[in-house]
């Protein structure tokens, strides 16, 4: 596989859009084919069993784009999947979860940690098992926040809505007095300002798509797949398949990146 190969970055849907615009943002001369599973969202509320199987057709199809690279943009699959993954198919795997993890636990001075994310990620312990793999003693708090996804995606970004739910949601982080708190779903770093006022400028934000995008650099640097030619134009660079409603995700595409998508093209993920 070349250099100039592309990554290939998945997610459930239109969140890991956020882990790809960092990519971009980092690594701006890497090429990417990105797949949202629109047909399938959401998965935090999946079994492990449907991840696993959801993840491997995902990149039995980003292999037959010459991917050189994987990143698993969604935390519930990188929580559930990325072992499996990692064993099954022979070429570098990334994921959210442990990027994430360690920066917290590199952070935290009191040693509690907050973490937000659906239910599938906070149920898996994965977070907490990678975080305690880096310093043992920190305690790690937990809180499932679905109603943070639909929220995104129907653009209430700042919203009374959004802020009652968020003092809900938030309200037992703060009475625990984390000092840290990671935000282990793809949407929530689009929440971020209304994360941080609420939960109050003590508590240092994680945003692990920003380490995940730190961590892919080291390991294309490692394996010696980082691509070292011009680049060109960010609509040549940059592909994106979705599994259903290629025109709503174009539509959540263009409200978040820095320039306007191409086209999104529809596949049939069963196939894979
Ligand atoms: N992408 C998912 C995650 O980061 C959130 C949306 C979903 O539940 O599929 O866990």
């Amino acid at each position: 596989m070349g250099r100039e190969a592309p990554i290939g970055v998945f997610d459930s849907g239109v969140g890991g859009l956020t882990v790809a615009r960092e990519i971009m943002r980092q690594i701006p001369n890497e090429r990417i084919v990105y797949f949202g599973d629109t047909a399938r969202v959401p998965y935090g509320s999946k079994s492990r069993e449907t991840i696993i199987k959801y993840s491997r057709q995902i990149i039995r199809f980003l292999l037959t784009e010459n991917v050189k690279a994987i990143v698993i943009a969604c935390n519930t699959a990188s929580a559930f999947a990325i072992d499996v993954m990692q064993n099954e198919f022979d070429l570098p795997i990334v994921g959210v979860v442990k990027p994430g993890a360690r920066v917290a636990a590199e952070t935290t001075k009191n040693g509690k940690v907050g973490l937000i994310g659906t239910e599938g990620t906070i149920r898996s312990g994965v977070y907490a098992a990678f975080i305690k793999s880096f310093r043992p003693d920190v305690e790690v708090i937990g809180k499932p926040c679905p109603l943070f996804v639909p929220l995104v995606e129907e653009g209430m970004l700042h919203d009374t809505i959004t802020d009652q739910v968020a003092e809900r949601y938030l309200g037992t982080l703060k009475e625990r007095k984390i000092d840290t708190l990671i935000m282990g779903c793809t949407h929530y770093p689009l929440l971020r300002s209304t994360i941080g006022r609420i939960i109050g400028e003590q508590v240092r934000l994680v945003n692990p798509a920003y380490e995940t995008a730190q961590e892919l650099k080291r390991v294309l640097d490692r394996e010696h797949i980082a691509n070292v030619q011009e680049v060109d134009s960010p609509s040549s660079m940059y592909r994106f398949y979705v599994s259903d409603a290629a025109d709503k995700f174009k539509a959540f595409a263009n409200s978040i990146l820095p320039f306007d998508i191409a086209m999104t093209q529809q596949i049939s993920i069963e196939q894979y």
